[in-house]
């Protein structure tokens, strides 16, 4: 898997260096840049909201829906601000992409990434960081628990790294402290792959994959997973934690923990959206209660 990405990143590498255009200037190479980690359009509130990545409480942020932007837009944005060594729509803002496996690299190059996505469309006007996992990444970078860097590195590599996912600690979670999704999967399937969610304020339904919400089990083995690991398994700056007690906090703790799981199913930020579920209006409910 982790090779197969790497193949396909070098094939595209060498299908970019093979064009006449890109010999004039020298584009940043595309496996450096970071992965957003958000989909666009998750759980549409009809007013151009979606959803961005989860509040501490493990309830999505509003972005707009438009947001973050196409990738290979994005990509050629950022080339255009590293070429000027600014942003290019906010030129007091200064652009660096160094290029090595240090620290302070990876982190210049969030900043990078960061910078071209608040200035898209002028000055300060562009997608918030909430519409990516930039923040997380940045995190776990200087906690030194990133996922090594996808570009090919001999040597760098420390030993501790996992070449493969641990196996679920024996056990898992109690089932009974796991949030009920809430939902049926496949309800009122529209032909597109496209099924009924939870209603929106005006009670029509949200459309969300018909194959979500998961199977439950699979969603306790990932849930479990990612427990174990303290941290989403397929997205490592996101931590979480699932404290069994009966308290407020660690009942949205929970709650945090089963979106999370729900949102990386498949990937960083490739999961189900919470409107495949009322983990929303149970979060809501603990809150008042
Ligand atoms: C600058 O803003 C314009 C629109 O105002 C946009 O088309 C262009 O892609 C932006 N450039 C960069 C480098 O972000
Ligand atoms: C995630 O947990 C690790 C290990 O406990 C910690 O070092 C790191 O700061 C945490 N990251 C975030 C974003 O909270
Ligand atoms: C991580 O993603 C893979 C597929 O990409 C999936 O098979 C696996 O169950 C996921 N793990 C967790 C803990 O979500």
């Amino acid at each position: 898997m982790k090779l197969d990405s790497v193949l396909v990143l070098s094939a595209v590498a060498l299908s970019a260096s093979a064009r006449p255009f890109n010999l004039a200037r020298r584009d940043v190479d595309p496996s450096l840049i970071p992965e957003f980690g958000v989909q666009p359009g998750v759980n549409p509130t009809g007013t151009g909201d979606c959803d961005g990545i989860p509040n501490a409480q493990g309830v999505p942020i509003k972005i707009p829906c438009i947001c973050p932007p196409d990738r290979a837009t994005f990509i050629a944005d950022l080339n255009a601000n590293v070429a000027a060594g600014h942003a290019v729509n906010n030129t007091g803002v200064q652009v660096t992409f160094p290029t090595d496996n240090s620290k302070a690299s990876q982190l210049a190059r969030i900043t990078a990434a960061t910078i071209t996505l608040q200035n898209l469309r002028g000055p300060g006007v562009g997608c918030p960081q909430a519409a990516t996992t930039f923040g997380a990444q940045a995190a776990a970078i200087q906690a030194g628990t990133a996922a090594s860097a996808p570009a090919p590195v001999s040597s760098a590599t420390p030993a501790s790294a996992p070449a493969a996912p641990a196996a679920p600690a024996a056990g898992g979670v109690d089932p009974a402290l796991v949030p009920e999704f809430g939902v049926q999967a496949g309800v009122n399937p529209t032909g597109t792959g496209d099924c009924d969610g939870i209603p929106n304020a005006q009670g029509v339904p949200i459309k969300i994959p018909c194959i979500c919400p998961p199977d439950r089990a699979t969603f306790i083995a990932d849930l479990s997973a990612n427990v174990a690991a303290g941290h989403a398994v397929n997205n490592t700056g996101v931590n979480l934690s699932f404290p069994t007690d009966n308290s407020k906090a660690s009942q949205l703790a929970r709650l945090n923990a089963a979106t999370i799981t729900l949102q990386n199913l498949r990937g960083p930020g490739v999961g189900c959206p919470q409107a495949a579920t009322t983990f929303g209006a149970q979060a809501q409910a603990i809150q008042n209660s």
